[in-house]
């Protein structure tokens, strides 16, 4: 498997862009029992995440009550590929059509009919182009979306920060993905700067090919942990997607994202959202995920020290805000949560740091956020849960938790001076929530090597 940690192999990074980051949208046919179709050979072990023949291993997204995809990335020759599927265990695989996958491209294939709250396994068949026989290349399993009041968890990690030449990155991002995947979540919640753009602060992506090579190196470092996770996306303000970006730029940043990581669209659930994914909605069991961007409309430059932007003029934008307050008025949930890279509006250990929107708590009756807050109060929620200051820290403000789910790769770990929070953990890790019946349990847990689920640092419930 190539590694990228240098953009001076541009051999690579011109047949990623000379491929083209789009992405072919494929159904599932139902071919029930197909003698052709060869069973599960464990000649190797076809769990591992090595591949001989795909870029990475393959990325669940969008599960829903009746399907999945499956994103896979070509390696460095075109293929053919089919994807075997059933409820585990079953007596007999349903498969896709045959369909094609480019050099250095991903694709996105769609698995269904599925059943609701049900446990599949799939595996990727592969041939080479002009090649005779499929053979088994990967596998993976899952669970579709929940739509009982059984309980069940979910993990979430923040600003990974991947980008080219900083290896450590990638490193801790791998041991974190590990520790996860051996937890076996229903889903993984990523909440921005998952990658970073390189030429400026915070600024756009310069060149259209630094995408793919960027969620590339992403996909890279999460390893094996999608192929059995399904992941969702929030968008940061190192994405290159913010608001004050000029358009050309963002839209090359947006494609790279939707080609490699594709969230939820307007018509993946009921609960709708944002054309381009940036911002969405989904129910599972007995809760409600609202996935926000605060970054994508703020047109008021925030750039990391200069004085332009305040703590108090972040911005949804009026589509968001409004879609926003009819899901919270309009969707009944026993729990509800919102996840967003930082609050709207912010207030830290410092006027620089208040206008880049530090704070998460503190923040919470400052500018847009107040509303935003009284909305939370009036409808409900019982947390938000963000990034952005690199530490896990949690503060009630009216018994709602604003709970900063720590780093999985920056380098930075910000203290009091900078963000203001007194009471903090800097160690890289994940925030994992088990969603019960009776409460809802909130732990920080940090990768160690010795034990595969890691070392839980700091726990508290929520309570309804
Ligand atoms: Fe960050």
């Amino acid at each position: 498997m190539i590694i990228m940690y240098n953009l001076s192999r541009r051999k690579f990074l011109k047949q990623v862009v000379a491929a083209g980051a789009g992405t072919a949208i494929l159904p599932g046919t139902l071919l029930a029992g197909d003698e052709e179709v060869s069973p599960v050979t464990k000649d190797r072990d076809l769990r591992s995440g090595v591949s001989r023949f795909l870029l990475v291993p393959p990325c669940l997204v969008k599960p829903t009550e009746s399907e999945i995809t499956v994103n896979l990335a070509g390696g460095k020759n075109p293929l053919h590929c089919f994807i075997m599927f059933r409820e585990s265990e079953a007596a007999t695989w349903n498969k896709t059509e045959i369909f094609s996958i480019e050099k250095h491209t991903p694709v996105s294939i769609i698995l269904r009919p599925l059943q609701a709250n049900t446990l599949y396994e799939y595996q990727v068949q592969v041939r080479l182009k002009g090649a005779e026989a499929f053979k088994p290349e990967t596998e993976g399993s899952f669970r579709t979306q929940r739509k009982d009041s059984s309980n069940f968890s979910f993990a979430m990690i923040s600003d990974s920060h991947i980008t080219p030449n900083e290896p450590e990155r990638i490193k801790i991002l791998s041991d974190i993905s590990k520790s996860i995947l051996a937890r076996r979540p229903d889903f993984l919640l990523m909440l921005g700067d998952n990658i970073q753009t390189f030429t400026s602060h915070g600024g756009p992506m310069t060149e259209e090919r630094f995408g793919p090579i960027l969620y590339y190196m992403l996909r890279y470092g999460l390893g094996n942990l999608p192929a059995s996770v399904p992941i969702f996306n929030v968008i940061g303000n190192w994405e290159g997607e913010n608001g004050w970006h000029p358009e050309e730029q963002r839209a090359w940043a947006r494609r790279a994202r939707m080609s490699w990581l594709p969230n939820p669209l307007p018509y993946t659930y009921p609960e709708g959202g944002g054309e381009y994914g940036d911002y969405y909605g989904f129910t599972w069991g007995e809760g409600l995920f609202i996935v926000l961007t605060v970054t994508g409309y703020t047109t008021i430059e925030h750039v990391h020290g200069t004085k332009t932007g305040r703590g108090d003029d972040w911005m949804l934008g009026e589509n968001q805000k409004e879609w926003l307050y009819k899901r919270l008025k309009d969707l009944k949930a026993k729990r509800k949560f919102i996840f967003i890279h930082h609050t709207v509006s912010g207030k830290a250990g410092d006027d620089l740091n208040t206008r880049y929107g530090r704070g998460g708590g503190q923040a919470a009756k400052v500018g847009e956020q107040k509303l935003i807050h009284e909305w939370m109060k009036r409808f409900k929620v019982n947390a938000l849960f963000y990034g952005h200051d690199h530490v896990f820290t949690d503060i009630p403000v009216d018994g709602i938790h604003y709970t900063c789910v720590g780093s999985a790769g920056a380098p930075w770990k910000f203290t009091t001076d900078e963000t203001g929070y007194k009471n903090y953990w800097p160690d890289s890790g994940y925030t994992w929530v088990d969603v019960n019946e009776d409460k809802v349990l909130v732990s920080f847990i940090t990768p160690d090597s010795t034990k595969p689920g890691g070392n839980i640092l700091h726990q508290f419930e929520i309570i309804k």
